[in-house]
């Protein structure tokens, strides 16, 4: 039996260790163990349990309850917490997901006492290294053994770093094994869509009518920090909302939320505030947001995971960053990259509503299984 450890703590690594966890449950429950660290990181109902309950995701065997404090406090209370973890559960592998501090703080305590990390969403780069998930992936994938790259442009950066495409097994951190396999993410996109239909309240509740509605969320620290952008963003919504008479659903990351009174321009916080077409939200759980992501009629984020989502669903994209790492929605013409600039978030939504009836969407992530691909390899190199 394999034993793996799956360490999980931000919300979008507690969606896609769903994927995981499902495919064992299904198919590799003789085969694979596997145990689950929450770090904590994320802590609020609407960021952790939600998804735990409504994915069917094994409770947590552990859970480290960090909380929110500084990058250094943060990661270091989890490399110790699951470092003790480790010595006493000795898996076979470690399994982390993206680019958190969870994940950097998981990779650092496994490598260094010699268990095996596994990583899914390798390779991904942005290229920036003023972002945190940058250095994270970029130190998480360098102590790997086995890296999965839910893209071509992840492999090849991977390619590019170094990595050699002709190691065979065994794997080591010296000697590491990468593989192109597919986002977990679309596995569960393609699992959950059909179960959302069904049970989410969403849009009746939101008095939301299908492609009527924008669907928006912003949480990166450059957004929510800057003043300067987090007022252009929201100016650039106001707008759009307004000029458009199409409401704008924002279900807001309590990083956001807890930040609007101080960084949000006052004149542009009652506009917002006062907008009958703009509607701010707690978090929503996640069948609430494919299926919103469904129905809308375009999203404006920062988020990686909603950008891959709104391609997954066929729904153009205005990205507010100044850079992706999911080139490919770029290539495809679906996504735009708009930065936190007013003006080129508001041409990018005229453009992609003009030719949203002309866009389309080339399979580019997967097959649906890239779980049960993930499992496969970890038990022929366990
Ligand atoms: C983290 C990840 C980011 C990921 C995001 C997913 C890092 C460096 N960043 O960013 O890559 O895209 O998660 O959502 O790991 N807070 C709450 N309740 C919670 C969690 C957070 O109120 O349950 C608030 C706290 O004020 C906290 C702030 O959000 O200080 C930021 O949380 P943190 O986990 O440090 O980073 P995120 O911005 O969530
Ligand atoms: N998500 C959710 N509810 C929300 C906002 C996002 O379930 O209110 C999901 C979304 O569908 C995606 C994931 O959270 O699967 C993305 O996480 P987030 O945007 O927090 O982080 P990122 O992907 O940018 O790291």
């Amino acid at each position: 039996m394999l034993k793996i450890t799956t360490i999980i703590g931000a919300r979008p690594q507690i969606i896609k260790a769903a994927a995981i966890s499902r495919a064992i449950r299904n198919r590799f429950s003789d085969r694979i163990r596997e145990l689950i660290v929450h770090t904590g990181q994320h802590y609020d109902n609407s960021m952790s349990q939600v998804f735990i309950d409504e994915l069917g995701i094994p409770q947590p065997d552990y859970n480290l309850n960090i909380g929110s404090a500084s990058h250094g406090k943060q990661t270091a209370g989890m490399i110790t917490g699951i470092e003790e973890i480790l010595e006493k559960e000795k898996p076979d592998y470690l399994l982390v997901y993206g680019d958190t501090n969870s994940t950097l703080a998981a990779a650092i305590a496994a490598s260094k006492i010699h268990i095996p990390v596994a990583h899914v969403e390798a390779g991904l780069r942005s290229f920036n290294k003023s972002m945190p998930e940058e250095i994270n992936r970029i130190v998480c994938d360098h102590v790997s053994t086995l890296l999965f790259s839910p893209t071509p442009t992840g492999y090849n950066n991977l390619l590019e770093e170094g990595f050699s495409a002709n190691n065979k097994a065994p794997f080591t951190p010296d000697h590491p094994g990468i593989f192109h396999c597919g986002d977990v993410m679309y596995d569960n996109s393609l699992f959950f869509k059909e179960i959302a239909a069904e049970k989410s309240q969403v849009l009746t509740e939101n008095n939301l009518h299908d492609k009527n509605f924008i669907l928006a969320t912003i949480h990166r620290n450059n957004n929510t920090d800057q003043p300067e952008r987090l007022s252009a963003i929201f100016r650039a919504l106001n707008s759009i909302a307004a000029n458009y008479r199409i409401p704008i659903l924002l279900p807001l990351h309590p990083r956001t939320s807890k930040l609007l009174d101080k960084n949000l321009e006052k004149e542009i916080l009652d506009k917002i505030r006062t907008n009958p077409f703009i509607q701010i939200t707690p978090p929503v759980s996640f069948l609430d947001m494919i299926q919103l992501e469904n129905h809308c009629q375009m999203v404006i984020t920062d988020s990686g995971g909603v950008q891959k989502e709104a391609y997954f669903f066929k729904k153009p994209c205005i990205i507010l960053r100044p850079e992706t790492e999911w080139k490919e929605i770029v290539d495809a013409g679906t996504g735009i990259i708009a930065d936190a600039n007013e003006s080129i978030i508001l041409e990018s939504c005229q453009q992609l509503t003009e030719k949203s009836s002309m866009l389309n969407y080339p399979p580019i992530f997967g097959d649906g299984a890239a779980a049960e691909f993930i499992c496969g390899v970890m038990l022929e190199n366990g």
